[in-house]
């Protein structure tokens, strides 16, 4: 989608939607006085009739029929208290109106810069529609092609940046929708590794791929004894955006699984139908470096996927096996369904011997037992870092992400314990997200670490406020903004 920024006035510019905000169907902006005027002063009517109560979200379109230059007006309910939220709202709305209209000039409530990147998210996000395997009539015809935000001077160099930043967010955000929207046939972890060192490598990035022999050769059992019931080979991608100057490092991790059948703990069939979401981590991972490349974040920032299938061959593991980590502790398999965390486990101890970083993030679609805990729209957060929670609490707010922080409880500890191997990798009955992590935390050792789990908003049955339904690329907007302001603090 093409964005503009431009001075023109609401009633002089020619598109085919003109799209306006109210908080209220009695008090109305001055934009939207004029604006009605214009039509006839026949919204009241309009409004009473329709049921319009300016409900956040809420819209009603009407033909212009030469009244003004548009040809469609569409007027958004919001919620008239955040400027910033009320942008995303009617930008959102704009490409939800469209049907045969491929132009939008949008009047936001405040033009600034937040408004702007918020705006340029919300479009180009709420524009988004996998179409990749449909054909002929079926194929989507793709809604808005452009959109003009009104009162913003395109010679305002805050502005354009802004408008920059949106942009890429947004973007990155839909790439990782697309990886995982992809049926698992074609994004295998052959296939995503590639996406992601192909992409990387048209910034300029390295990108190294190891593959199977080279997971053997580093020793990461973990990872291979997931990968042993696929016919597919296993890879391991790092990309390194190292930009000159930097002082920090920060490395992201992805769950990389192209399909989870469970393996021999197999899947009912209700739970596995969804479970190409398995690398929505990866995805995200990919999403947030390769958004902090093309935006220059003065931060160095890596990222490492471990792509594999959980499948069920003659070779796959077993209950019971006992695999050695990289890191060099045993584990004892329970449940081959538990593969994430097996498979994160060894790109975790490899990022912190081989890149050593200031710090690590995963993201994981690691358990149903998060979903059970916080439903389908909030991911969890674990760490042990306080300063570091509460600065990604504050990225996501601003992202309009939701997290929520889960305890790394201790006494949860013990039901990793094995009776014959160091670890065993599933701990009991109860607090499923937190003995995940708490599994991942063996294998971080110093180096501060935070695990996010995925597992419920990266991917939806139905569409969720500005989430589309499918692969919602959760994840690249908090990342970025956690990233953006870890360069401005020097
Ligand atoms: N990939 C799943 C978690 C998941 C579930 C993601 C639903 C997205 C939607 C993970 O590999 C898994 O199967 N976890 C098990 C762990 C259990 C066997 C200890 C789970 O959550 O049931
Ligand atoms: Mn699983
Ligand atoms: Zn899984």
């Amino acid at each position: 989608m093409k964005i503009q920024l431009t001075t023109d006035s609401p009633l002089a510019l020619e598109a085919d939607l003109l799209v306006i905000g109210t908080a209220s169907t009695t008090k109305l902006s001055d934009d939207l006085e004029k604006i009605d005027r214009a039509m006839g002063g026949t919204l009241a009517e309009l409004w009473k009739d329709e049921g319009f109560e300016a409900k956040s979200g809420q819209r009603v379109k009407l033909p212009a029929r030469g009244r003004m230059k548009a040809k469609w007006l569409v007027v958004v309910g919001i919620g008239g208290k955040d400027a910033v939220a009320d942008a995303r709202t009617i930008a959102h709305a704009a490409t939800k109106a469209s049907s045969r209209q491929k132009s939008a000039a949008i009047v936001l409530p405040t033009v600034d810069a937040a408004s702007v990147r918020a705006a340029a998210e919300a479009l180009i996000g709420g524009a988004y529609e996998y179409g990749d395997y449909k054909t002929g009539d079926r194929k989507p015809k793709g809604g808005l092609k452009s959109a003009f935000l009104l009162g913003a001077d395109k010679k305002d160099r805050a502005l354009k940046q802004a408008l920059h930043e949106g942009t890429v967010v947004a973007e990155c955000t839909n790439l990782a929708r697309d990886l995982v929207n992809a049926p698992p046939n074609d994004m295998h972890p052959i296939a995503l590794a590639d996406v992601f060192r192909t992409e990387a490598e048209k910034l300029g990035l390295k990108a190294t791929v190891f593959g199977k022999k080279e997971l053997e050769k580093k020793g990461m059992e973990l990872f291979l004894a997931v990968n042993r019931g696929s016919a597919i080979e296993p890879r391991m991608v790092h990309v390194a955006y190292e930009p000159e100057g930097a002082t920090k490092k920060v490395a992201f991790v992805g769950k990389g699984l192209t399909f989870d059948s469970g393996g021999l703990c197999i899947k009912p069939p209700k739970s596995m139908d969804t479970m190409k979401c398995d690398m929505a981590g990866a995805a995200a991972t990919i999403g947030i470096v390769l958004a902090a490349a093309r935006l220059k974040l003065p931060v160095a920032v890596h990222g490492v996927i471990g792509c594999t299938e959980n499948m069920t061959g003659a070779a796959a593991y077993r209950p019971g096996d006992v695999f050695k980590s990289l890191d060099g502790k045993t584990v004892e398999i329970i449940n081959t369904d538990a593969e994430g965390r097996l498979v994160l486990a060894d790109c975790l101890s490899w990022v912190r011997d081989e890149l050593a970083p200031d710090l690590m993030i995963d993201h994981a679609t690691l358990t149903g037992a998060c979903m059970v805990a916080l439903g389908n729209y909030r991911a969890g957060l674990f760490t042990a870092d306080d300063d570091l929670a509460t600065k990604y609490a504050k990225a996501s707010e601003v992202a309009d992400e939701k997290f929520w922080r889960m305890p790394l409880d201790e006494d949860l500890r013990s039901s990793l314990d094995s009776t014959i191997a160091d670890l065993k990798h599933v701990g009991g009955a109860y607090g499923g997200s937190i003995t995940a992590a708490l599994f991942l935390r063996e294998f971080v050792g110093k180096t501060p670490w935070m695990h996010l789990d995925i597992a419920g908003p990266s991917f939806l049955e139905g569409a969720h406020g500005r989430a589309p339904r499918g692969g919602t690329g959760f994840g690249v907007a908090t990342g970025v903004r956690f990233l953006e302001a870890l360069g401005a603090e020097g």
